[in-house]
C-alpha cells in the first residue's frame, strides 16, 4: 500500500512561490491508483460492481474529473454536488443523489437531468416523488441498527439515526411497501453505517443485514433487488495506529458477507461508495510558519507553531478532534534540528488548535512550511470563509511531476458579491 502522499521541501518552495498558501495539492497518481485499488478488487471478487465516489470527500471539478475518467459513478448529496458532477463532465445518469431531507425542488431538478439514482430517505419523500410522474430509478437507504466504532459525529448506521429507513422496527418493509403501491421504480437497498472505521465489522454486518432484508423482501413480496449499495465508510491512516484494511482485502470482505446472505438466489450489482478512502491519503495541506512562541504553559513551556490557514481550511479538529501526520520542511534548504511536542495553531480567533503535541524541529521558524497529510477529503469540501479568510487554492500534481492549479483561492470581489449595503 503507497504511503499518504507527500510534497518534498523543494516542492513546498515551489508551489509557496507559485501558488501561495495555506494551499490544498492532491496527487493525481496516488488518486487514481487508490480508485483503481478499489473497482479492480471489487471487480475481482463478484461479477457485477460499481464504485461510486463520494463527492462529498471532496467535489473539486477536477477530483470529480479524474474519478469519473478512472470509471466512479459519482454520489453527490445535495443539488450542489450534483452542480458539481454535471460541470465537471459527468453524465447525469453516472450520479446518484442522497439526502436526509431533499426538497420537491431538489428531487424535480434530479429527475430533469435524469440522474442515475435517487436514495430515498423517508416516506415524505415517497409521497412526493410517487405525486412527480417520471422518477429516475430508487434505492430505498435501510438503517440495518449497526452502530459502528467510530466517531459520534460520523456514525449513522445505527437504529436511532435521522437517516434512512429503520429495518428492525418494519419502517423498511412499509416503506418498500408503498413504493411499490404508487408504482415507484425501486431497484434497491443502500445503507452507510458510518465513516472512519478501522474495523470493517460494521460495514460487513450492515451489508448483510441489508441483503438479509433484500432476500426476505424477494420471499415475501416477490420483490428482487437489482442493486445492493453498501456504502462507504473505509478509514485512513490519520494517526501510526490507524491500520485500516488494504482495499482489495475490504472488497472480499464485503463481497463475501453480501454473497453468504443473498444464498445463492440471485446475482444483484453490488455498489460501493467511498469517499475519505479514496481521495484522504492523495492530498496534502500546505502551510507557512508566520509566529513561533515559547509561553508558560503549568510547570514547563509550551511552544506555538502559527501557521497561515486553520479552522476555515480544516475544521476537522475542531469538529472531531481530528489527528494528522504533520512535519515541517524548511524554506531555506537547511537540515532542520531534533524534533519536539509543540501546538499547531490557525490564524482564526476560537483557541483554533489544529494540532497538539506534534513533534515538529526545534529551530522550526517563520517562513518555513508545515505539511498536514491525508487532508485529500473532507478539508477542501468543508472550507469556509470565516474571519473572511480567502479558501486556499487547490493545485494538481500530474502524473509528469507538475503542478496544475484547479481552483484558485478566494477573491475579494468573489466574497462580497453577495452583499450589498442598506440606506442609512
Ligand atoms: C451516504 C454516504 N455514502 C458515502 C459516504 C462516504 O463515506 P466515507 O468518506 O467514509 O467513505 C458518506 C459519508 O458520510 C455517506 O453519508
Amino acid at each position: 500500500m503507497r504511503d499518504p502522499f507527500a510534497v518534498s521541501a523543494a516542492e513546498a518552495q515551489h508551489l509557496a512561490e507559485t501558488f501561495g498558501t495555506p494551499l490544498y495539492v492532491v496527487d493525481e497518481s496516488h488518486l487514481r491508483e487508490k480508485i483503481r485499488a478499489y473497482i479492480d478488487g471489487f471487480a475481482s471478487v463478484y461479477p457485477h460492481t460499481e464504485i461510486s465516489f463520494a463527492s462529498k470527500a471532496n467535489s473539486t471539478l477536477a477530483v470529480l474529473q479524474i474519478a469519473a475518467d478512472e470509471g466512479c459513478t459519482i454520489d453527490t448529496a445535495s443539488e450542489g454536488e450534483l452542480e458539481a458532477a454535471l460541470r465537471a463532465g459527468v453524465p447525469a445518469a453516472r450520479c446518484h443523489l442522497h439526502g436526509n431531507n431533499k426538497t420537491l425542488a431538489e428531487l424535480e431538478r434530479a429527475a430533469k437531468e435524469g440522474v442515475g439514482q435517487i436514495v430515498v430517505d423517508n416516506f415524505e419523500e415517497i409521497e412526493r416523488l410517487g405525486a412527480m410522474g417520471k422518477v429516475p430509478d430508487l434505492l430505498l437507504r435501510l438503517a440495518p441498527g449497526v452502530d459502528p466504532k467510530t466517531h459520534g459525529k460520523i456514525s449513522t448506521g445505527q437504529a436511532d439515526t435521522k437517516f434512512g429507513f429503520n429495518i428492525a422496527d418494519g419502517s423498511a418493509e412499509r416503506a418498500l411497501l408503498r413504493a411499490l403501491e404508487l408504482g415507484l421504480p425501486v431497484v434497491g437497498f443502500h445503507c452507510h453505517v458510518g465513516s472512519q472505521l478501522l474495523d470493517p465489522e460494521a460495514q460487513r454486518s450492515g451489508g448483510a443485514l441489508i441483503t438479509d432484508f433484500a432476500l426476505r423482501m424477494r420471499r415475501e413480496h416477490g420483490f428482487t433487488a437489482k442493486i445492493i449499495n453498501v456504502g462507504g465508510g473505509l478509514g485512513v491512516r490519520y494517526q501510526p495506529g490507524d491500520q485500516p484494511m488494504p482495499i482489495p482485502d475490504y472488497c472480499r470482505l464485503v463481497v463475501e458477507a453480501v454473497r453468504e446472505s443473498l444464498q445463492g438466489e440471485w446475482e444483484p450489482t453490488l455498489v460501493q461508495e467511498p469517499g475519505r478512502s479514496l481521495v484522504a491519503e492523495s492530498g496534502i495541506t500546505l502551510y507557512t510558519v508566520g509566529v513561533v512562541k515559547t509561553v508558560p504553559a503549568g510547570e514547563g513551556q509550551r511552544t506555538y507553531v502559527a501557521v497561515d490557514g486553520g479552522l476555515s481550511d480544516n475544521p476537522r479538529p475542531a469538529l472531531y478532534g481530528s489527528k494528522y501526520p504533520v512535519s515541517a520542511l524548511p524554506q531555506d534548504g537547511r537540515t532542520m534540528a531534533g524534533t519536539r511536542p509543540m501546538r499547531v495553531s490557525g490564524k482564526h480567533c476560537e483557541t483554533d488548535m489544529l494540532f497538539d503535541m506534534v513533534d515538529l524541529p526545534g529551530d522550526i521558524r517563520p517562513g518555513d512550511f508545515v505539511q498536514v497529510q491525508c487532508t485529500g477529503a473532507y478539508n477542501s469540501s468543508m472550507a469556509s470563509q470565516y474571519n473572511r479568510y480567502a479558501r486556499p487554492a487547490t493545485v494538481i500534481r500530474r502524473a509528469n511531476g507538475q503542478f496544475e492549479l484547479v481552483q484558485r483561492r478566494d477573491t475579494f470581489d468573489e466574497m462580497f458579491a453577495r452583499e450589498s449595503l442598506i440606506s442609512l
